[in-house]
């Protein structure tokens, strides 16, 4: 059986107090009526809102999470926030390896390997971000690219408990632009496969699809094979679109 859908709202570097409060009561009191929408919905605002937001999201039936985590549990990393001050901030989540990490910040997937591993030994649950480039893509090679990425992303003794993957096109990211629903099947087949060989419940980890979701596509996209879900960027910050993209899961 598919796993259970994630809606993930990335609000990356937007949004202050009462913006971010007045979308999470919003979200609760959508998710309060009926009918309720056939997924987990989880909002990933900035380091800053997460203690201010963590009892509302309670409140509205959310998960929060955050955008990045530093590797190391504790230490001397001025302007880092470590996994641990996650959880104690009340996350349950942490995206690991955004392509805006890995471009604008230069990670590594060994970066992204360590701070999935720390995530995960701060109790959350680690969503690990691949994606090929537009130039990986008209290569060709785009699937293997992408295979290896995860790979080598991976934490050690993940399972579907600890792991979600996201996989995002960087061409497709904030651009309007989205892979072909074959395209998107094919990938995330192949990151289904090459999760076989790593994780023991391979079957039950949500692969989910990111860049450029937005209400107009979400039913054509979710309704792909091995599509467990979405990390919505720009449409999650509107609440009509990011609940309507919710709605779009049945
Ligand atoms: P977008 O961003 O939905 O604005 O394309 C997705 C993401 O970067 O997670």
């Amino acid at each position: 059986m598919a796993p259970r859908k994630l809606i993930a709202g990335n609000w990356k570097m937007n949004l202050l107090k009462a913006e971010g409060e007045a979308l999470v009561r919003a979200l609760g009191a959508s998710l309060a009526s009926e009918p309720k929408p056939a997924c987990d919905v989880l909002v990933c605002p900035p380091f800053t809102l997460l203690g201010a937001l963590a009892p509302l999201c309670g409140e509205a039936g959310l998960a929060l999470g955050a955008q990045d985590c530093h590797a190391a549990p504790s230490g001397a990393f001025t302007g880092n926030v470590a996994a641990p001050m996650l959880a104690d901030a009340g996350c349950a989540y942490v995206i690991v390896g955004h392509s805006e990490r890995r471009s604008l910040h230069g990670e590594d997937n060994a970066t992204v390997k360590a701070k999935a591993e720390a995530a995960l030994a701060a109790g959350l649950v680690a969503i690990v971000c691949v994606g090929e480039t537009e130039a990986e893509r008209d290569s060709g090679k785009a699937e293997e690219i992408v295979v290896a990425q995860l790979l080598q992303s991976l934490p050690e003794g993940a399972s579907a408990g600890s792991l979600v993957v996201a996989y995002e096109p960087v061409w497709a990211i904030g651009t309007g632009r989205t892979p072909t629903v074959a395209q998107v099947a094919d990938m995330h087949a192949a990151l289904r496969k090459a999760l076989g060989g790593a994780v023991a419940d391979a079957a039950a980890v949500r692969i989910l699809y990111g860049g450029s979701v937005k209400p107009g596509n979400a039913a054509e996209l979710l309704a792909v094979a091995n599509v467990d879900g979405a990390l919505v960027g720009g449409a999650s910050l509107s609440h009509g679109d990011f609940w309507a993209i919710c709605q779009s899961c049945g």
